[in-house]
């Protein structure tokens, strides 16, 4: 399944860093090519020894090397790959990685690169859950650097929580999907070039008062990665999104809206598009009528809110007529029950192309979290897939919407909308 393919191991300064060798062993069963950067961190708990019997080739470690210089040069040895692992990832390497940091080999090597990067993060549960280090974690998926968990469990420290590296078979399962999913060709493979595409994300606020609002949990995280892999693979992009606290993606144009119906106006504007994505989680339901004025408390008695429907974006853009109507409509279905068979029915009463599923139920733990399990329903059947985290999904479907266009291509004219 990885025949053929070059990987680049930065193995940086973790206790798990162990875990590296087994790593290398099973990527190479697989057929895979590993070379290995080893930080000096990384060299306080496996050796360059270690590295290269496993790997069967060089380990390269020191930026100032005249030898490595000359005969491959770092710049080359990160573009040299497929695909760049970090593991373990300390938050040290992914405060660097985020901040574009280059003081050593590699994170000069990963500044550099214009090959996809993959973290496996390993940390200690606090450094895990600071603010720091998540504020980093969330720059990196929204430039859609890959990731691998943490997952929760025992630590070497002896506490317990979320911060160990993922197990060799997880970064195996990771490896293999990214490269399923065709993203190999890098960042320079541009295949939605000249196409336009428009996502949605994140919650609506619908206004009771001034100071108050109906809204919902939606992070916008699925939505601003999906932005961001469309727009990696060249589409022309805009993202309309609610309320987040994550940064704007780069290299798109970012709408901020609050409620639904400037969501709806949003998109509007962006028209016409290619492909249309509608992963916003836009509350069903507004205020009749909302307040001038902050409400007061009545003495105990109830407040009657009065409310309305809002628009459905989806329906309106996936039933839009001529030009107006998007190539391809995408919709995601956020249930908590019966997933794909509401799915099904939730594509045909909405009218759009694709239907992402989605289980919602609070032990799925979708809201807010970093992964998601999907199935992608569409008129020829329903595709599961594996779960996985939500840049890796983003980065799928971009990829079906490129195929599936570049299909439509050799089909002839017509082809994309009946898919
Ligand atoms: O009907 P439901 O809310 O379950 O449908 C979910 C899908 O419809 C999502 O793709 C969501 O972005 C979209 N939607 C919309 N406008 C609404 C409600 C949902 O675009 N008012």
């Amino acid at each position: 399944m990885l025949k053929g393919k070059r990987i680049l191991l930065i193995v940086c300064g973790g206790i798990a860093a162990f875990k590296c060798l087994d790593l290398i062993r099973r990527l190479r069963e697989r057929g895979a090519a590993v070379r290995c950067i080893l930080t000096e961190g990384g060299s306080q708990f496996v050796t360059p020894l270690s590295l290269a019997a496993l790997s069967e080739d060089k380990v390269y470690s020191d930026i100032f090397s005249l030898t490595d210089e000359s005969e491959m040069g770092h710049i080359n040895l990160s573009r040299e790959a497929d695909l760049l692992v970090v593991a373990p990832a300390t938050a040290d390497m992914l405060a660097k990685m985020a901040m574009g940091i280059a003081g050593d080999l590699a994170t000069t090597a990963l500044l550099a690169t214009d090959k996809p990067v993959m973290t496996v993060p390993a940390m200690n549960v606090r450094m895990w859950e600071h603010a720091a280090t998540q504020a980093n974690i969330a720059t990196l998926d929204g430039r859609g650097v890959l990731r691998v968990g943490p997952v929760e469990g025992d630590m070497a420290c002896g506490e317990y929580g979320e911060g160990r590296m993922a197990d060799v078979p997880e970064i195996l399962t990771a490896v293999e999907d990214f490269f399923a999913a065709g993203s190999q060709t890098g960042s320079h493979a541009r295949p939605l070039a000249g196409q336009r595409a428009l996502v949605t994300s994140g919650p609506t606020r619908e206004p009771i008062d001034p100071v108050r609002f109906i809204a919902n949990h939606s992070s916008g995280k699925q939505g601003h990665a999906i932005a961001g892999a469309l727009a990696r693979l060249g589409a022309e992009t805009t993202l309309v999104t609610g309320p987040v606290s994550l940064p704007d993606p780069p290299g798109l144009s970012v709408v901020h809206i609050e409620t639904a119906r400037e969501m709806l106006a949003a998109c509007k504007s962006a028209l016409p598009v290619d492909v249309a994505v509608c992963a916003a989680a836009v509350a069903d339901w507004r205020v009749k009528k909302s307040a001038a004025q902050k409400m007061k408390k009545n003495g105990g008695k109830p407040l009657p809110l009065e409310l309305t429907e809002n628009p459905d974006i989806l329906r309106t853009l996936s039933q839009a007529s001529g030009n107006r109507r998007p190539k391809l409509v995408v919709g995601f279905a956020a249930e908590t029950e019966n997933v794909v068979e509401n799915a099904k029915k939730k594509r045909l009463r909405k009218g759009c192309d694709w239907l992402l599923a989605n289980d919602v139920s609070p032990a799925q733990g979708t809201f807010g979290g970093d992964s998601n399990t999907l199935h992608l329903v569409d008129a020829s059947g329903v595709e599961a897939w594996p779960t996985m985290s939500k840049t890796a999904a983003a980065e799928r479907l971009a990829r079906a919407v490129a195929d599936h266009f570049a299909a439509s291509l050799d089909d002839g004219p017509g082809a994309a909308a009946d898919s």
